[in-house]
């Protein structure tokens, strides 16, 4: 595996003349944002080598590289979830290459449920601590030369960067929640007792994505800043159907906001 990582991160450098520091994973209905980067090349990942292919519905599946606040990024429009049948070290595949490549932070968003009865539909949610529920983990097996076998996690998500969003957010006027984001398998939404349970274990947001990323970006060494969307709420007496469609709508209203905060940290990056 570590050879196909380094084939891959080797293709892209000779097909590429941007050296991103900062790889930046687009979650559901958060496509727009990538609008705002200054596109230099796209691969769509059926072109890239040993790169899996996404298969759900509003993920196009490609790579950009090119600059978003001045700074050289590479964004993954379409991530590889768990549910859609792809190994842990499928999912995380990509992460392991910007590795290779130089990316040196990770910039990362979804769209979750909120079970935190303070939060709202279409709020914004800092990330500031996760709870792995997937049942794999991202780093089972042979250990890769990039960290530790034994990896501290309690220090995951950069607290310097976490308070320029803050800080920006206030400067903004602009309402951010903060919090605790679970990762389950889905595919399926989660029941009530589920969503309540999430909120007894410490969740503030429930999702199906984002913590392999983070945990192997964090064996990697890099900086992170994650955010996400909440896009229904599994709150008691406020929760009603979810559907892919309506967590795209949701999503795409609020993108414009969270695109601002990722270019602000991203441009003030060293
Ligand atoms: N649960 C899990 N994943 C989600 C949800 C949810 O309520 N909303 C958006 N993604």
């Amino acid at each position: 595996m570590l050879e196909k990582i380094q084939e891959t991160a080797e293709w892209l450098l000779n097909h590429s003349a941007i050296r991103p520091k900062v790889l930046i994973v687009l979650g559901t209905g958060l496509k727009r944002l990538a609008e705002e980067i200054e596109v230099v090349d796209r691969f769509p990942y059926k072109d890239i080598p040993n790169f899996p292919i996404s298969t759900v519905e509003g993920h196009s599946g490609q790579l950009l590289f090119g600059y978003l606040g001045g700074k050289e990024v590479v964004a993954m429009e379409g991530r590889f979830h768990y549910y859609e049948g792809y190994s842990m070290l499928q999912v995380t595949f990509p992460t392991r290459v910007m590795r290779e490549m130089g990316v040196k932070n990770l910039f990362v968003s979804n769209a979750a449920g909120g079970v935190d009865p303070d939060f709202e539909i279409g709020d914004l949610m800092l990330i500031t601590d996760h709870i792995n529920f997937l049942p794999e983990h991202p780093l089972r097996g042979k250990n890769f030369p990039y960290g530790p076998r034994f990896l501290d996690m309690s220090d995951t998500y950069d607290k310097a960067l976490l308070q320029q969003a803050r800080d920006y957010a206030k400067s903004k006027g602009i309402r951010l929640m903060e919090g605790v984001y679970l990762a389950n398998t889905g595919p399926t939404y989660e029941t009530p007792a589920e969503y309540h349970m999430y909120h007894v274990w410490g969740a503030n947001a429930v999702g199906m994505s984002t913590v392999p990323e983070v945990i192997v970006a964090h064996h990697c060494g890099m900086r992170i800043f994650g955010m996400s969307v909440i896009t229904d709420l599994g709150v008691k007496g406020k929760i009603v159907e979810v559907t892919h469609e309506e967590v795209q709508r949701i999503a795409d209203g609020v993108q414009p906001i969270m695109a601002d905060i990722f270019r602000h940290l991203i441009a003030g990056l060293d």
